[in-house]
């Protein structure tokens, strides 16, 4: 199997861009890693995009070819994969599998979602395609009810605290204040936190990640192609992805993600890692209490620990393990099929030293994790240079 190296980089702002296309973002955030990445496009053999509902969103489907022939790439094989929110992590494993098997010298993996054009109803509708429809959607579920639900589970479980939930949106705005494609450059309080708007019992407004446009864009090479343009590339070391099911009611217990711990235990067993040895990660929060479950499944502490873990500042930078430097779905914005994309985006910029003011000191090892609905699919990479 070939190593994988992620030999350029690219993002566009997060937020409401009135002024771009669908294919605008795309082709920003693409050329911007083919730049970084100094290839040519006669070097690229395939595309991997990830896109979750560019059909209902935008109105576009062909996803895939659309990109190819308006990055100027055509006749390149391109591809689209869809796996929810996180469509763009497993767009990044179909990446690395490309390249590792030796199919493919240089490939190019996208993610892309314009979601701002359509009123929030509409929005929440289409988010909710990816839950059960049988007896999540059809009775009137929505992903911050499903959320919620999980929260006050948890907090009837294991004793998490409404403020401890709190504490992420806290540290993630703060993060993000410090990335200049964020789409919240602000801090919030707990209490501020508290007080926002009531979205689904307990997440309130400042809990839940926004509606956003975005796209973001890596290039993968093998080590050989890396070496030709590129001194100090970044290794994808270990790829996991796992199921699980669709439906929260059918979980075996709803505040455990079984799709975050089987990934993890995937991609740390192929990198020959341990959650001990990440010094940096990006978690799918797409709510607060996501975050939590997800630390707690990534093992970076005990199940129902994760309230108390960031309550006493081990997920902040300069903690045991920085988690969402990039300030996470939550402040950064969760354009949703970029979403696992942007997060291997970030990674990067931390391992090469390039992430300014939220710079992990010494980072060498990091983690992203990308979950598609409420957990019935999980992604998770191990990136190291
Ligand atoms: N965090 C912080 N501020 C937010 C926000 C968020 N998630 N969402 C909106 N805002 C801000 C807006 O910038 C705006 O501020 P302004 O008045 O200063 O301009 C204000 O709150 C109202 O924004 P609006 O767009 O009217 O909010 P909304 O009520 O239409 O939508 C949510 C808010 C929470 C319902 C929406 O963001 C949402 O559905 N989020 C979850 C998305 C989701 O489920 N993703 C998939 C996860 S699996």
């Amino acid at each position: 199997m070939n190593r994988v190296a992620v030999i350029g980089v690219g993002v566009t702002k997060f937020g409401e861009l009135w002024d771009y296309s669908f294919s605008d973002l795309f082709v920003e955030a693409g050329s911007a890693a083919i730049i970084d990445a100094g290839i040519d496009g006669k070097d690229i053999g395939s595309i991997y995009v990830g896109n979750m509902s560019g059909g209902r969103f935008v109105n576009q489907e062909h996803i895939a070819s659309l990109i190819a022939d308006h990055a100027g790439l055509n006749p390149v094989p391109a591809t689209r994969i869809e796996a929810a929110c996180a469509s763009g992590g497993l767009a990044v494993r179909q990446g690395v599998m490309a390249v590792a098997s030796g199919m493919h010298d240089v490939v190019v993996v996208g993610g892309a979602e314009k979601m701002t054009d359509i009123t929030t109803e509409k929005v929440t509708q289409i988010l909710v395609t990816a839950a059960d429809q049988e007896w999540e959607a059809f009775l009137g579920m929505t992903f911050p009810g499903l959320y919620g639900m999980i929260a006050r589970r948890h907090m009837h479980e294991f004793g998490t605290t409404r403020e401890q939930l709190a504490e992420v949106a806290v540290k993630n705005h703060a993060n993000a204040k410090n990335n200049p494609t964020a789409q919240f450059r602000f801090d919030v309080s707990v209490e501020k936190v508290l007080n926002s708007t009531m979205v689904a019992d307990p997440l309130t407004l400042l809990d839940c990640s926004p509606i956003t446009d975005g796209a973001a864009c890596i290039i993968l090479a093998t080590e050989e192609k890396a070496g030709e343009f590129c001194d100090s590339p970044i290794y994808i070391t270990g790829a996991g992805q796992s199921t699980s099911t669709i439906a929260l009611h059918d979980r075996l217990q709803m505040t455990v993600s079984d799709a975050t711990i089987n990934a993890s235990k995937m991609a740390y067993k192929m990198a020959g890692k341990t959650p001990g040895d990440i010094d940096v990660a990006e978690v799918h929060d797409c709510f607060t209490i996501a975050e939590l479950i997800g630390i707690e499944g990534l093992d970076f502490c005990d199940i129902g620990s994760g309230g108390r873990f960031t309550e006493e500042g081990c997920t902040a930078i300069g903690g045991e393990i920085p988690v969402n430097t990039s300030g996470g779905l939550k402040a950064k914005g969760h354009p949703v099929g970029a979403t696992g994309v942007a997060q291997v985006v970030e990674i990067a910029y931390q391992l090469r030293g390039e992430a300014g003011k939220r710079q992990v000191d010494g980072a060498e090892v990091g983690l992203t994790h990308n979950v598609g609905g409420s957990g019935g699919t999980a992604a998770v990479h191990i990136l190291e240079r």
